[in-house]
């Protein structure tokens, strides 16, 4: 029996950083490395194409976000990784889906929905700044998760709502031809790993309280370094369950690292030197894929062959299935 199929997309829209690499990228990798499923894992170029709108940010993220995945240890050979602009037949997709879609369904979706309301709070019109891209942005998201027949979905809690949609418009479509031509996908939460910010505060951009993942091992370190801490004086016993510091610590030492340092909180440790050693962690964590990711940046045409490759093996099948869906729908 062939594996079931595994997919997800991942939204370039900047450098990602700690809070990511922990809530994302390592439990997907994970996955990605397990032999359970066979996985596809693209670069969901087009949806960030609703909120970047500078050709060189853009074109900076893709490369950005591809050298991560594949620097944290995605394996290309075994993942099939590709940019979701090298497949164009998602486009023709998106039209055909887009005629089973009701706008009702789009009303609905929690992004536009968000979008609408931060402007009713700000007193602006409500439609300010929605483009029709960010509207009905579920649709692109069906289709590139329909393509695929994808039997699941690995995503953020935020994004099972737009993989409900795909099961929607899937049965829609199975529903008017009588036809089970699309498989309905299941989404899969990943578990709330949520890594606190420099602040305490969930490690985000929009706070700016993020670490970025691939900073150089002296910038890491200063970073570090501004961690929120108390003036509890350095010989003062700590408690290492009421520390921001301990709490990011345990996210990248094991049980004995973690051991031990508590035993130094609560003897008493300066919080230059706890910081020291939760940037020790971190470093040690991340070190080798520095190193990658910094190879691939230099040399991005690997990244350009590597997703070259993953569109121009998924393509052929692609095509043969829009082909089916052309005839079933009565275009030619
Ligand atoms: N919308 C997803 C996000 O913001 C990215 C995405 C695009 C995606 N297409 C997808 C995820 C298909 C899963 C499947 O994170």
């Amino acid at each position: 029996m062939s594996k079931k199929i595994s997919l997800t997309g991942i939204k370039p829209t900047g450098a990602p950083h700690f809070g990511n690499y922990i809530g994302a990228v390592r439990p997907a990798l994970e996955m990605a490395n397990s032999d359970e499923y066979e996985g596809i894992y693209f670069i969901a170029d087009y949806h960030s194409l609703t909120s970047v709108h500078d050709p060189k940010l853009l074109n900076e993220y893709i490369y950005e976000v591809a050298a991560t995945w594949l620097a944290c240890g995605l394996n290309p050979d075994k993942t099939t990784i590709y940019l979701q602009s090298q497949v164009s037949e998602v486009m023709e997709f998106n039209w055909i889906l887009s005629c089973f879609t009701s706008k009702g369904l789009m009303n609905r979706a929690h992004a536009y929905k968000a979008f609408v309301q931060k402007n009713e709070e700000l007193g602006r019109d409500e439609d300010q700044g929605v483009n029709m891209g960010l509207y009905t942005y579920p649709i692109l998201m069906a289709c590139d998760i329909l393509i695929h027949k994808a039997d699941v979905v690995p995503v953020g809690e935020d994004q099972l709502q737009h993989v409900e949609i795909s099961r929607d418009i899937a049965n829609a479509f199975n529903h008017n031809y009588k036809k089970e031509l699309f498989k309905l996908p299941e989404g899969m939460a990943r578990k709330g790993v949520m890594l606190p910010g420099l602040d305490g505060r969930k490690m985000s951009k929009s706070y700016n309280n993020h670490i970025p993942l691939f900073l150089d091992e002296k910038k890491l370190r200063k970073t570090v370094m501004k961690i929120t801490t108390d003036s509890t004086p350095p010989e003062a016993p700590k408690d290492p369950n009421a520390s921001l510091v301990f709490d990011l610590f345990k996210f990248f030492a094991n049980e004995s690292q973690q051991a031990e340092l508590a035993a130094w909180y609560k003897r008493g440790i300066g919080w230059g030197e706890a910081k020291d050693e939760l940037f020790k962690v971190m470093n040690n964590e991340i070190g080798e894929a520095r190193e990658k990711y910094n190879h691939y940046m230099s040399n991005k045409h690997l990244i350009d062959e590597i997703l070259h490759a993953g569109a121009a093996k998924l393509r052929p099948g692609i095509q043969e299935y829009l082909k089916e869906v052309k005839e079933v729908i009565g275009v030619r």
